[in-house]
């Protein structure tokens, strides 16, 4: 499976998808999220972050760029969105090979640090409602959570 795309017509579909990822996310998983302003980044990691059984509220980190949760395994939430050099090594490695789970929204902003493996997720707008979510999984263990998404 090279990739997998997925209409939602709601936020709460979008949530319920991330919400899934959330439930199977296994220790040292790394999903990045790319899409414009507004897209569902956010909503996305949220609906993800209560899968995983993080009680606090999620929200986007604008002026830290990592965040960690408490949840089933951890979270690490980060948004590089305001990261001004992308090679500058801010320490992204120890989440990436930590325990938790890390999302990364803008995630190509420090592409050249990201891990070989990953889930690559694209929100695309289509409409105030529609989001088209194309899942990108690197990796013998991301194909593995898309199949068990899609079942
Ligand atoms: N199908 C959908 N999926 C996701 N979000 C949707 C959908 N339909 C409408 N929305 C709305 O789009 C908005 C997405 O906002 P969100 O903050 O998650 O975007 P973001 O990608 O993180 O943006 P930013 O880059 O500005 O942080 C929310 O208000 C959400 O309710
Ligand atoms: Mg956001």
């Amino acid at each position: 499976m090279n990739l997998m795309e997925i209409i939602t017509y709601s936020p709460e579909e979008t949530s319920a998808l991330a919400y899934k990822i959330g439930e199977l996310a296994q220790p040292g998983m790394v999903i990045t999220l790319e899409g414009d302003l507004g897209a569902g980044k956010t909503l996305f990691t949220k609906g993800l972050a209560k899968g995983l059984g993080v009680t606090r509220n999620v929200n986007s980190p604008t002026f830290t760029i990592i965040k960690e949760y408490k949840g089933r395994l951890p979270l690490y939430h980060m948004d590089v969105y305001r990261v001004e050099d992308g090679d500058e090594d801010l320490g992204f490695d120890d989440y990436f090979e930590g325990e938790g789970v890390t999302v990364v929204e803008w995630a190509h902003l420090i592409a050249d640090q990201l891990p070989s493996e990953l889930l690559g997720i694209e929100i695309l707008y289509l409409d105030e409602h529609k989001r088209k979510l194309t899942l990108k999984p690197q990796g013998d263990m991301y194909v593995e959570l898309c199949k068990e998404i899609s079942k």
